[in-house]
């Protein structure tokens, strides 16, 4: 019998950024027994690259402004793809969950006239987003960690789970270790919500940091639940590219929220070259009136600097291959022409700092490299919309890991909103399925057992290959195949480079023989996820012989209309995973009519 801690819940949430916080507070407030648990620090989370904004259609700056325009930019953002119920319920309660945040102490930056300030960000309409300089996502951190440890809720940090615990197909628990002793620990609950956040460590350049390596999807694709929208994958348009020891790290939206443009190395401000036709009756094709947009939202059409971003970091990467980049492989962000020092230092402090420290550069005084960076995958565990719960009785997921709500691209500023009102549901309906069952479910012994001795298998292969060795040629393989311009042949060459990691992911060894705070160890368990989710990205985005959004084929330069109403779903059958194809949900008449011309 494993030797292992347990502990016994009602709701046990993984992952502690902003979904996790939300949801564990909504679950904890419903009067279930609910635990955090985390891989990382308490509010070590990607929700801090959120920097410029939560998106909510509060109508501070711009009376216009309304769920129904904030639905149509989320669903024109994700290419119609998005899961029309979830982008019509984030739309309709983001306000009430940023007004509920500042009831907890969050302080947001002003309107003179007092009210929560919101800026501009790339496919929305009218400023929507409430910030706090470009520390937004921090913030809201901070806020929601404050609230949680207050409630008393229960945290376990620094511990991984390795493996969601079934009765039946029911969820019954998860099986995790801790980082520092390598001790196992095991939870009983009926229900849990996967709050685990992204995929960006499968990549070389990416904004995430070492948490992000595809857990929450993984453990629920290996549960029996399934994933969709998996071969979109969100490169923001802006990451450093200089020092190369920072390269990936974000350059918030932000900057060009505040006026900021992108100039290739002749000058050019080259995003009017790139209007698609899809956004061309709403962006500005000159200078003047690009610039105009600021003063009046109503009668000029959006810069393209604000596109949405999958469209800017297209671009972006076309100047850099023709020829037309930066010194160190990218191109100019600029926004010392455009704004005050003064300006820029009190709307954009950590920009202004980030690169001063980071890279040696005064943003208030020269222009920023900045080359396209994979932010965020929009794909995730299918849920339903209203409750966040997956075909899995018991398991949810929430943000970034649960797929549907942004379709083929998520607009900036979106992934605050859907934390807090995704999380709030998720808890709640958690709690509630919770408190309804007919019997609670059990964790067998055997699987427990089962799941140490996967934990353990890296031990047992004395002489094998470094995990860190098979990560990183994943990682150059999905940057280089399976990145932000795809090819059919250079999808299949991946999915067979992938067939081959997991073959040397099976037979890596650990260095050392302790279980006390081994990386290596924790590398060699996390390649599994890594491995799985990159599989599902790579297959999907084969099938797909389409562009849109965060999906682009050179092979298939277009959209095309008939992938327009169809998701790619992906489960694991006997250890292998497959694909199907499902048709959207249907988009009921009063929202359409949103779509239609005078709207
Ligand atoms: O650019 C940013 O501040 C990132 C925001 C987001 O991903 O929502």
């Amino acid at each position: 019998m494993t030797e292992t801690e347990r502990h016994d819940y009602d709701v046990v949430v993984i992952g502690a950024g902003g979904s996790g916080l939300r949801a564990a507070i909504a679950a904890h407030e419903s009067g279930a027994r609910t635990a955090i648990v985390c891989k990382s620090l308490l509010g070590k989370a990607h929700t801090v690259m959120a920097e410029g904004g939560i998106a909510a259609a509060m109508a501070n700056v711009w009376a216009e402004d309304n769920w129904q325009v904030h639905f149509r930019d989320t669903m024109r953002g994700g290419k119609m793809l998005n899961n029309w119920r979830m982008a019509q319920l984030h739309a309709q309660e983001a306000p009430e969950r940023v007004w509920e945040l500042e009831e907890w102490g969050a302080l947001f930056d002003r309107t003179d006239e007092g009210k929560i300030s919101q800026r501009d960000f790339g496919g929305h309409k009218y400023a929507r987003l409430a910030h706090v300089g470009d520390r937004t996502g921090l913030e809201m951190i901070r806020t929601l960690q404050q609230r949680a440890v207050d409630l008393g809720i229960d945290v376990f940090m620094e511990c991984t789970v390795s493996r969601l615990l079934l009765d039946g197909d029911r969820v019954a628990g998860a099986f995790a270790y801790w980082r520092e002793t390598g001790s196992f620990i095991t939870f009983t609950a009926p229900a849990v919500i996967l709050a685990t956040g992204g995929i960006g460590k499968s990549y070389t350049v990416t904004s995430n940091s070492w948490e992000y390596t595809g857990d929450g999807h993984a453990l629920a694709l290996w549960a029996g639940a399934s994933l969709i929208n998996m071969e979109f994958v969100q490169f923001h348009p802006t990451g450093m590219v200089w020092p190369p020891s920072v390269k990936g790290i974000l350059i918030t939206e932000s900057v060009r929220g505040e006026g900021g443009v992108l100039r290739n190395s002749e000058g050019k401000r080259f995003m009017f070259d790139y209007i698609p036709e899809f956004f061309k009756a709403e962006t500005a094709d000159n200078e003047a009136e690009a610039d105009a947009w600021y003063a009046d939202h109503i009668n000029n059409r959006r810069p393209p600097e604000l596109l949405p971003r999958d469209e800017v970091a297209r671009a972006i990467n076309s100047e850099i291959k023709a020829g037309r980049g930066s010194p160190h492989g990218g191109v100019f962000l600029d926004i010392a022409t455009r704004r005050t020092p003064e300006d820029i230092k009190r709307r954009l402090p950590s920009m202004y700092h980030q690169f001063k420290e980071l890279g040696d550069v005064d943003i208030t005084k020269e222009p920023m490299e900045v080359a396209p960076t994979c932010h965020y995958v929009m794909g995730g565990v299918e849920v339903d919309a209203d409750t966040q719960s997956s075909v899995v009785p018991g398991l949810y997921a929430v943000g970034e890991v649960s797929g549907g709500m942004h379709g083929s691209n998520r607009l900036g500023g979106n992934s605050l909103g859907d934390l807090l009102v995704f999380g709030k549901r998720a808890g709640e309906h958690a709690a509630e399925y919770v408190a309804h069952l007919p019997s609670r479910p059990a964790v067998r012994e055997s699987d427990v057992d089962g799941a140490a001795g996967e934990a353990l298998a890296p031990f047992s292969n004395p002489g094998g290959e470094n995990p860190y060795t098979v990560m990183h040629d994943l990682q150059e393989h999905m940057q280089s195949l399976v990145g932000i311009i795809r090819r059919g042949d250079e999808l299949e060459k991946a999915l067979k480079e992938i067939e081959q990691l997991k073959a040397r992911a099976k037979d890596v060894s650990v260095r050392g023989t302790g279980r006390a705070y081994n990386p290596g160890w924790h590398t060699a368990l996390d390649l599994r996820a890594m491995l799985t989710v990159s599989e599902c990205i790579a297959k999907a985005a084969l099938e797909r012989t389409e562009s849109r959004g965060g999906h682009t084929r050179d092979d298939y330069p277009t959209a095309d209309p008939q992938w327009g109403t169809i998701n790619l779903v992906l489960t694991e059958k006997r250890g292998s995973v497959q694909l199907d194809r499902k048709p959207l949900p249907t988009m009921p008449s009063e929202l359409k009519t949103l779509f239609e011309e005078g709207h």
